[in-house]
């Protein structure tokens, strides 16, 4: 029988260093675009793509993470209290019903594959999603995690989001080779290496693996056995490298946009995108941006 995607895995121990000082004391995945936490449109993708088990792997700085997603008896109490029903709602529902959530502490931060290491043992012996909230993503239709069951339910192997980037920015990503350099929008290429962050005269093609990844369970048994770095890091590239021995792998050039809010260029320009689009705030924001006249 097939087996179904129902957990995703969310790495959010990172340091946030490019992002200091807002993340000495706050987690970088707590940062709002207009008024919702990244990790909140991140967990709203998975849940849009079927999953019902969230693993935080999170460190000893991140409890907010924890609170924005467990109940605050008290300010629904003064809402109720007060008759603001919408605001009320708008709390209970920022974890969707039928949704559970399991946290897993990393004790170091020593890489995405040492993150996804540690959820080993909840994810167990079944496919996964892994998620990076730093990466937003927006999709007019299906959510790119969605596209990307839909590419693992008929494949059944695991699945890249790739994107092209620029020859100057291979240097930011892990960049995979594949036997289609062509690859077209809403379409799979098999992966056939996978390089962390090359220089551009070695890149293996213009394809970036982003923060979206569906991973068979076999990946723990390769991340276990990569070569690690100078502080015993573990990179998750790595990993997938080592997997593509054995196992099939695909990139899946996904539709929608990606805003990298682990920049503050990225990050800026997400939140003023989402800002004009807000129902609420977009229209006035719009006329602002108008009235500073910046031709
Ligand atoms: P990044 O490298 O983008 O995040 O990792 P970072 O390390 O927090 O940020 P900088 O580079 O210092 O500015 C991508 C994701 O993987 C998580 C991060 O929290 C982020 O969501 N991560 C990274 C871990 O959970 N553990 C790690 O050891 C490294």
């Amino acid at each position: 029988m097939k087996a179904k995607i129902t957990k995703a895995v969310f790495p959010v121990a990172g340091l946030g260093t490019r992002f200091l000082p807002v993340t000495k004391a706050n987690p970088k995945e707590m940062l709002p675009i207009v008024d919702k936490p990244l990790i909140q449109y991140a967990v709203e993708e998975a849940v849009s793509a079927g999953i019902t088990q969230l693993i935080f792997v999170t460190s000893s700085s991140k409890h907010a993470i924890e609170n924005h997603f467990d109940s605050n008896f008290e300010l629904e109490a003064k809402l109720a209290e007060a008759g603001k029903n919408e605001w009320l709602e708008v709390v209970r529902n920022v974890l969707p019903a039928g949704v559970s959530c399991v946290y897993v502490r990393q004790q170091n931060p020593l890489g995405l594959g040492h993150a996804v290491l540690c959820a080993k043992d909840i994810v167990g012996n079944e496919p996964f999603a892994v998620l990076l909230a730093d990466d937003l993503i927006e999709s007019n239709d299906k959510s790119c995690l969605r596209q990307m069951v839909e590419v693992y339910n008929e494949l059944q192997s695991s699945v890249l989001a790739v994107q092209p980037v620029a020859l100057s920015e291979t240097e930011k990503y892990g960049i995979v080779g594949l036997d289609n350099p062509e690859l077209e929008l809403g379409k799979c290429a098999k992966v056939t290496s996978i390089v962390e962050k090359p220089k551009a005269k070695d890149a293996p093609s213009l394809f970036a693996s982003i923060g979206r990844y569906i991973l068979v369970p076999e990946i723990f048994y390769f991340l276990e056995n990569v070569n690690r770095g100078v502080i015993g890091e573990i990179q998750l590239t790595d990993g997938i490298d080592k997997m593509l021995l054995t196992h099939d792998v695909s990139g899946y050039r996904f539709h929608g946009k990606r805003y990298d809010c682990g920049s503050k260029s990225g990050y800026l320009e997400a939140t003023v995108e989402y800002g004009m689009k807000h129902k609420d705030i977009g229209e006035g924001f719009i006329k602002y941006l108008r009235g500073l006249n910046l031709d």
